[in-house]
């Protein structure tokens, strides 16, 4: 990998997709001011689109975010034509920054698993234990929920860095209190150490440095669990595919004796 392409690769890839429409956007106004004839301004957006989009594929963004490449312009030159209150786009953003906010910086979106996930949990909680169980990017708390439901004896924290979703997720574990608690924040500020289970639904960008934070946080013998987001280069003990997902399955990694040195990638 070229030097430039590790830099571009550690931008989050919101601000990899602006910054490409912006690169776009450059040439493409040049070419409209040089060319004698006059195009439509449908053609101008649609290459904009175009070239961002295959900007943004050169800097390793994928499909959807391809897409959203393509849609961006055509989008912006659509609304310049409908009025709209001026409250509205800060209210969007502001609703946008509640909703995926905690999430923007570590690349990792908000998506919840299902209820095979959360069985396949179940079953590596033994019943009647008091065991301490945490899941790191607690989204809506529907594992928490769940898992605290069926496990009394045990004790479950969330945490979460989105407050309308970190809201949603206090409001539904309120019942289940004390047993299962949800708390507001960043996953790399919550200490480890006392967890006996550490479950976590991110993305592929986090996997090194958490794995980074759970051995040197987390006690020998003890399981760190990620669904279907493989940790690079660390062999998980156990795999447990989930029925009616391709692809999807829990990732069993047991902490070692002592934690061997790892190379932390850039978030
Ligand atoms: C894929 S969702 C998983 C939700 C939930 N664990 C589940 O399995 O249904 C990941 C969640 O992690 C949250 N998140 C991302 N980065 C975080 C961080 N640094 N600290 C805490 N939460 C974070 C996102 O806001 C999102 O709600």
């Amino acid at each position: 990998m070229s030097r430039s392409q590790s830099i571009w690769g550690t931008w989050p890839p919101v601000f990899r997709a602006l910054a490409t429409q912006a690169m776009a956007f450059l040439p493409i106004a040049l070419l409209a001011w040089a060319l004698p004839a006059r195009l439509p301004l449908w053609f101008w957006v649609l290459l904009q689109g175009i070239l961002a989009a295959s900007l943004a594929w050169g800097w390793g963004l994928g499909k959807w975010w391809r897409a959203f490449q393509i849609l961006l312009p055509m989008a912006l030159v659509w609304q310049l034509g409908h009025a709209f209150p001026h409250w509205f786009y800060p209210a969007l953003l502001a609703v946008l920054l509640l909703l995926f906010g905690g999430g923007m910086l570590t690349r990792v979106p908000l998506y919840n698993s299902g209820t095979a996930a959360w069985q396949a949990l179940l079953e590596l909680i033994p019943e009647g234990e008091a065991i301490r169980v945490v899941d790191l990017g607690a989204g809506l708390g529907g594992p928490l929920a769940f898992l605290a439901r069926h496990r009394p004896m045990g004790q479950f924290l969330g945490v979460e860095a989105s407050p309308l979703v970190w809201l949603m997720a206090w409001v539904r574990c309120l019942p289940l209190r004390p047993n299962c608690r949800i708390r507001f924040g960043s996953l790399w500020h919550l200490p480890l150490q006392e967890m006996d289970l550490v479950f976590a639904f991110l993305s592929p960008a986090p996997m090194a440095a958490l794995w980074h934070k759970a051995t040197r946080e987390m006690r020998p013998g003890t399981l760190l669990v990620s669904h279907s987001f493989a940790i690079p280069g660390v062999a998980s003990e156990r795999r447990i595919p989930l029925p009616g997902l391709p692809g999807a399955c829990l990732l069993i990694y047991r902490i070692p004796d002592s934690a061997p040195e790892t190379q932390l990638p850039l978030l």
